[in-house]
């Protein structure tokens, strides 16, 4: 089926299916069913809508995105995060096993003296509550985030500077500065890395726990859906490709990050993987509803969304993908949600987070 561009142009027009007609010379009706998919029109009405909207043919046949310049998701900005407080919520739901952070924190980093620590792009602190009941008494916690909304909605006593992390002014006297699932949503992650580690008291430690979508994408197993018809890993990394390219928002940050660190003089790198894996059984039915409203908050689908997807497929072409790619990619959505929201099968995700740590020493 062809899905015209037709109804999205007139009404960023602000016409009526009757003018159109009027000017095309063709009966409303005839509009109504180009608009629903039900006709399709003849070249010469493509040309003259073409003409009209000022667009191209393959912009009114759906061929080629309306917006042609690829447009930025601005998540380094306060506005983007004014209302997503409710993915925050669902999807730090089971984020973390509360034993793999003391294990890290008593274990691995030995962490037995007060820290005072600062947490980058801290949201509404979700690391701080899940680390504070770890650290040794006496400790400091501070967080520093671009959005007010996300500062105001915070359970932890701690401090919150509300503030851009590239205007931070670094000053050396913190003996821990971590940040989590913050790299990934900024254009210039190494000059933020630079902030942080000019926050770094000499000796300090650096702790980056952050995605690489191509883990996280092939950590998910939907009981009914073959592996293959889940993943469409190349189509995804053309558009995640396309994002680092355009905006320079990097996809894979958690594994470059090591790398990163090394180059910026940061010592003794070790890297971890977050070791939880949600596994959704629809046999508990509280526990699935709770995990599968996480999964779904985070893929942000919504219930029989039919204008939604038309969006997605629009905005998956802007960042690269042709209409039969789009439209494959969607429809896979289509079968996960199916599966996930109305079947209710069991599923199972993990994080696809990876820990990046490393100790500031005397240049
Ligand atoms: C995905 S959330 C992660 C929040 C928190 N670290 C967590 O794991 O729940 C990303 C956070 O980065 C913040 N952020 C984005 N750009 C920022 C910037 N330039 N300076 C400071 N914070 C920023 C956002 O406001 C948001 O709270």
């Amino acid at each position: 089926m062809i899905s015209l561009n037709l109804f999205e142009l007139r009404k960023s027009r602000g016409i009526t299916q009757s003018y159109l007609a009027e000017v095309i010379g063709c009966s409303f009706q005839t509009i109504s069913k180009w608009e629903t998919g039900t006709a399709v029109p003849d070249v010469k009405y493509v040309i003259a809508l073409a003409k009209f909207f000022g667009v191209t043919t393959d912009q009114i046949l759906g061929l080629q995105p309306l917006k042609q310049d690829y447009f930025s998701r601005m998540t380094e900005t306060d506005e983007y995060w004014e209302d997503k407080l409710h993915y925050i919520h669902s999807s730090r739901y089971e984020l973390w096993n509360q034993d793999y952070m003391e294990f890290l924190i008593q274990k691995v980093w030995k962490i037995e003296k007060k820290v005072d620590v600062l947490d980058f792009g801290c949201g509404n602190g979700y690391l701080a509550g899940l680390t504070m009941p770890f650290l040794p008494e006496g400790s400091t916690y501070t967080g520093i985030d671009i959005s007010e909304v996300m500062i105001q909605d915070a359970k932890y006593p701690i401090k919150f500077i509300c503030k851009d992390a590239y205007d931070y002014q670094k000053k050396e006297k913190y003996d821990m500065v971590v940040c989590q699932a913050f790299l990934r949503e900024l254009s210039k992650p190494k000059k933020a890395l630079e902030n942080m580690i000019g926050s770094l008291k000499t000796g300090g430690m650096m702790v980056c726990i952050e995605v690489n979508r191509e883990l996280d994408h092939a950590g998910i197993y939907i009981e009914g859906l073959d592996y293959s018809s889940i993943l469409m890993t190349e189509i995804q990394r053309k558009y995640w490709t396309t994002e680092l390219e355009k905006s320079d928002r990097d996809y894979a940050v958690g594994i470059r990050l090591p790398f990163l660190l090394k180059d910026l003089g940061i010592k003794n790198i070790e890297v971890r993987v977050q070791d939880k894996v949600k596994f959704a059984n629809p046999d508990n039915k509280e526990e699935y509803d709770r995990l599968q409203g996480a999964f779904v908050s985070e893929k942000g689908w919504k219930k029989d969304n039919t204008e939604g997807d038309k969006i997605a497929v629009e905005v998956l072409m802007n960042r690269g993908l042709t209409r039969e790619e789009a439209e494959q990619l969607t429809s896979n959505w289509g079968q996960m949600k199916e599966k996930i929201m109305n079947e209710k099968k069991a599923f199972l995700k993990t994080t696809g987070f990876l820990i990046t740590f490393g100790r500031k020493e005397q240049i």
